[in-house]
């Protein structure tokens, strides 16, 4: 097994062109670079990005939204999947909001997208209604919630 060294730290607005090839590698509908240049220049938002040699190769986007975090992008390269790296993300995704107060994790996915679900289920995520005809190409999505009581 080839060890790669990863390094994760917050995403700026300076990582935007590199968010933007990665986002257009991974998903077929893209946000779209105005819609990212504005999440990362305007809102508050916790977004971590995982790197190796200077590449991106991994990020969460999360948007503030009063007391929880909506997550509104995941992706991972797709030579760098299966290494636990989204895992990894969304966990430190979670500790920084969780200093902040923010204890309510929200997202949306495409009810097809068997492997993303596994991978939020898996971090206690929990599908709570089905938001119908949310994705361009008409596709139905879970919206997923996450609350942490302590
Ligand atoms: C979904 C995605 C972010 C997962 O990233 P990743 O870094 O490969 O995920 P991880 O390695 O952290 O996986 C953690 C767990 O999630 C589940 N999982 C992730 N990818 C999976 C797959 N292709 N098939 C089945 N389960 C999967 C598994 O339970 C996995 O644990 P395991 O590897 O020990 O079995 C990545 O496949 C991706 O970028 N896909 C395209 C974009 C996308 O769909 N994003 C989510 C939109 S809401």
């Amino acid at each position: 097994m080839v060890v790669r060294p990863i390094i994760i730290r917050m995403l700026t607005h300076e990582d935007a062109d590199q968010i933007i090839e990665l986002e257009r590698l991974c998903f077929d509908y893209p946000l779209g670079e105005r819609t990212i240049r504005t999440y990362l220049k305007t809102l508050d938002h916790i977004s971590l990005g995982a790197f190796h040699e200077k590449q991106l190769v991994g990020l969460v986007l999360g948007v503030v939204e009063y007391d929880s975090l909506h997550i509104v992008m995941v992706a991972v390269h797709p030579l760098y999947r299966r290494q636990g790296i989204a895992s990894t993300l969304l966990k430190k995704t979670e500790s920084l909001a969780l200093a902040r107060n923010i204890k309510k994790f929200t997202l949306e996915v495409d009810v097809s997208n068997s492997s993303a679900i596994r991978l939020y289920r898996e971090l206690g995520y929990k599908a709570t209604k089905i938001i119908e005809r949310y994705y361009e190409n008409g596709n139905d999505a879970f919206l997923m919630i996450k609350c942490i009581t302590q």
